[in-house]
């Protein structure tokens, strides 16, 4: 039980130093020559980071055999939805200051951005409904809506090929592991 709670307390640690360094760089003026760009950038592959992670949980569990990698799920998934809310943050506050004209103005120019408020509103809709009590509320229901994290998974990938003009490599490579966790569930769960 200890050792467990260990653990739990190491990951949680663990998943804050992406935060923790990027503060001090910032602190530290040590974020390049566009700082804001860095910052909400950062922000925004560690969100997409924390969910891939979150969803190897469950092949974890099926490969292995194991039941202890689905109980970091929730702490994972709410880290994604952490780095993804300082993602929006930074670029409303730090990049548009509060401008909702510029923000309305933008979509137009770029639609990533609506795939990003979609993608976001269903991080929002995993994060309220995660706590105990609130899978009691859900009954039948909480489990499909949970599924809610492939569609997420997706829009993310949607939000980058969109964004990236030349530079296909890093999405790419975030596309085949997903698509790899979403095979194995597939592959496993249906058999
Ligand atoms: C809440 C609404 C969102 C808005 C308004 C938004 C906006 C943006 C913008 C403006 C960029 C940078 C474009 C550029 O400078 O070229 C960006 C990049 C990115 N965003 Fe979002 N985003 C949102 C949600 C999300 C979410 C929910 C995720 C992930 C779960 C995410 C992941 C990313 C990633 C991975 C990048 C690219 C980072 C890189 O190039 O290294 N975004 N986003």
């Amino acid at each position: 039980m200890l050792s467990r709670r260990l653990v739990w307390v190491f990951v949680f640690c663990a998943s804050l130093i992406p935060f923790i360094l990027l503060l001090r760089d910032a602190i530290t003026e040590n974020l390049g020559a566009n700082p804001i760009e860095t910052l909400h950038l950062s922000l925004g592959d560690w969100a997409l980071r924390f969910l891939c992670f979150t969803l190897a949980l469950t092949p974890l569990k099926i490969l292995t055999g194991q039941r202890w990698p689905v109980r970091f799920r929730r702490m994972l998934g709410l880290f994604s939805f952490f780095y993804a809310s300082l993602h929006l943050m930074v670029y409303l506050v730090l990049d548009l200051s509060f401008s909702w004209e510029q923000f309305v103005d933008e979509i137009p120019k770029s639609p990533y951005i609506l795939v990003g408020l979609f993608t976001y509103s269903l991080l929002l809709i995993l994060a309220v409904t995660s706590p105990k009590v609130m899978k009691k509320k859900c009954g039948r229901h909480w489990k499909k809506i949970h599924q809610l994290i492939y569609l997420a998974a997706i829009s993310t990938l949607v939000h980058f090929f969109w964004l990236v003009k030349l530079e296909m490599t890093e999405p790419l490579i975030y596309s085949v592991f997903i698509g790899c966790m979403l095979m194995i569930r597939l592959v496993f769960i249906t058999k």
